[in-house]
């Protein structure tokens, strides 16, 4: 079954686009068949897309309405997508509603900072009233970006999202060159920046949250 990933964080330069573009890149380096869909005006996605190195199938949306019916065309493609991504804009808009309804799975980067976490809580309670709204539970987790662990200030924003119940991953992506070289190679991270991202598809792997490894490469 097609999975459908949606990044979103209502502040901006929290690590949307980086996020997105390390899991997707990582999938596909595995054998996964993968779609990504830029929603955000300012396109960031697409100079890392258009280097084609990845091999993945690269969409722009940007009118709101046409989003879900983009998806739902996608998730009929023969063969099947094993996920398509939605990356947004860091704004809370109709566009951020619609790749909330669409997905299964949200994903809210933080960086450590204040504003990023707060960004993060007001993104999570968004996606809890669009799934109420639709009656269904939608999966929605904050992953930490750019990080130098075991720093006072990132204990300090990991113990406020706790303190407020909202779940994150314990898997995060470190501080890494690597992940700021991604937009100039248009390719998967390398070296460290590899590594941290491996470990964040790895957590959510095991969390049974992104199912790709357990259809396929498992199997082989
Ligand atoms: N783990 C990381 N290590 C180093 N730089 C990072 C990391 N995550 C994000 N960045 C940098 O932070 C900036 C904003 O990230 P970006 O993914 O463009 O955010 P958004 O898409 O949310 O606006 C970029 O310059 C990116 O390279
Ligand atoms: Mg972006």
């Amino acid at each position: 079954m097609t999975q459908v990933i949606s990044v979103v964080q209502e502040k901006g330069g929290a690590g949307k686009t980086t996020l997105l573009t390390a899991l997707a890149s990582l999938m596909v380096a595995d054998g996964a068949k993968i779609a990504v869909i830029d929603t955000d005006p300012q396109r960031h996605l697409e100079s890392w897309a258009k280097k084609e190195q990845t091999r993945l199938d690269w969409l722009f949306e940007e009118d709101d309405e046409k989003l879900l019916p983009t998806v739902k065309s996608l998730k009929k493609s023969e063969p099947a997508y094993d996920a398509i991504f939605v990356d947004t804009a860091g704004f809370k808009s109709a566009m951020a509603m619609h790749a909330i309804a669409a997905a299964n799975l949200i994903l809210i980067p933080s960086k450590a900072n204040e504003a990023d976490a707060k960004g993060a809580k007001r993104t999570f309670s968004h996606v809890q009233s669009v799934a109420e709204t639709m009656e269904r539970e939608i999966r929605a987790l904050v992953v930490m970006m750019d990080v130098d662990a075991h720093t006072n200030i990132t204990q300090a924003i990991i113990d406020a999202l706790d303190a407020q119940n909202v779940p994150r991953l314990n898997a995060m992506c470190a501080h890494r060159t690597g992940f700021k070289e991604m937009t100039s190679t248009g390719m998967a991270p390398q070296g460290a920046a590899k590594t941290s991202a491996q470990s964040v598809l790895a957590d959510l792997q095991s969390r049974g949250l992104i199912n790709f490894y357990r259809s396929s490469s498992w199997q082989k």
